[in-house]
């Protein structure tokens, strides 16, 4: 009888402490630890998120492996996320993994975490056909992959500046709105109306750029609550639509292009960004308009989690492509 393969995934990259365990390619447990704690500096504290890592880890560890009844000796691999993120914080997850598969003299696999946002499309059904294009967006990246086989992806663009995530972020922070803004603008602005008109970048090729945006909502701001010193707050819901119609609009034109020039029809969105409604609804009205399979990850699978960096491990397995003791995380990690 074949031996089952069961990976505990380790995922520390940024601000979110994350452990999940599969077997034969099925997640058993994915837990998630967050920091709240950043919210009241407006951003993520590299510092304070890996202190809050190496706080949260052990018993995030423990919680998944109880819930998916799993004992540690039954372990056949453990995964780390390898990069790209925020150094003290992956040093965190990186040094459990390798102290824990050296005590149970098991292999270790690393993972690059936009493989693994990516990837997380195989975790259930409907699962696109190779080769897809995947819109990649979160806090620390926006590109347009596409995707030969699983391992195998290729970047045809990315952000020149802000990433798509970060854009929300930013213009949140500007308008007053608590950190992560935009989980919040996405709210807002279902209450809204997309009435004011933002500037759409003019760059070449599959790349994008989201600096100019800020700048343009910044001035926009400053112009009006000269005016009016309430503006943002008598407009905060179509302000909110209006941004979120242009981000989106930005990525989904570029999206439309590589579709055009590549011929590839299996559309997939991934990472934090790709929970946002506006989004979400404009893939599948853009699959509906130009007959594109489109793929949307459950709300879970978007933002960062170890169930995604588990899947990546698990085809990594199954290729033989294990990570010596020697490992060291890596801030910036291209594939
Ligand atoms: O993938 P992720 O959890 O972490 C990174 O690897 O960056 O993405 C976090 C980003 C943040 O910028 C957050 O504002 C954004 O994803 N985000 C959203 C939504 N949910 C999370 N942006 C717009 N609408 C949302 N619903
Ligand atoms: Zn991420």
């Amino acid at each position: 009888m074949n031996k089952d393969i069961i990976i505990l995934a380790i995922e520390s990259s940024c601000d979110d402490t994350s452990a999940a365990v599969i077997r034969n390619g099925e997640i058993l447990s994915n837990c998630i630890a967050g920091q709240k704690v950043h919210e009241e500096y407006g951003g993520v504290v590299p510092e304070i998120a890996s202190r809050a890592h190496q706080a949260n880890i052990v018993p995030v560890v423990d919680l998944a492996l109880k819930k998916a009844g799993i004992k540690p000796s039954e372990l056949t691999a453990i995964a780390f996320t390898r990069g790209p993120g925020l150094l003290g914080s992956l040093l965190v997850g990186v040094s459990f993994a390798k102290a824990m598969a050296l005590s149970l003299n098991i292999p270790l696999i690393e993972v690059n975490h936009i493989q693994a946002h990516v990837l997380s499309h195989f975790i259930e059904a409907p699962r696109p056909a190779l080769p897809f294009l995947c819109l990649t967006v979160s806090g620390g990246h926006t590109q347009i992959l596409l995707i030969r086989d699983y391992l195998d992806m290729q970047e045809l663009g990315t952000t020149i500046d802000d990433a798509a995530g970060e854009a929300f972020d930013k213009i949140g922070k500007i308008m007053g709105l608590g950190y992560p803004a935009g989980p919040i603008i996405d709210k807002m602005a279902l209450e809204g109306k997309a009435i004011f008109e933002f500037s759409e970048p003019q760059v070449q090729g599959f790349d994008f750029s989201f600096s100019g945006l800020k700048t343009n909502v910044l001035r926009f701001l400053q112009k009006e609550t000269k005016l009016n010193p309430n503006f943002i707050n008598e407009n905060l819901a179509n302000l909110c639509a209006s941004i979120q119609s242009r981000i989106v609009s930005i990525l989904m034109n570029k999206l439309q292009k590589a579709v055009l020039e590549t011929g590839v029809k299996e559309v997939a969105i991934a990472g934090g960004v790709s929970a946002n409604s506006g989004l979400r609804k404009a893939l599948e009205n853009s699959g509906i308009k130009l007959g594109w399979n489109t793929y949307i990850p459950a709300f879970q699978y978007c933002t960062d989690n170890a169930a995604m960096i588990a899947m990546t491990a698990h085809f990594k397995y199954l290729k033989n492509e294990f990570t010596g003791q020697d490992t060291v995380p890596l801030a910036r990690y291209d594939f």
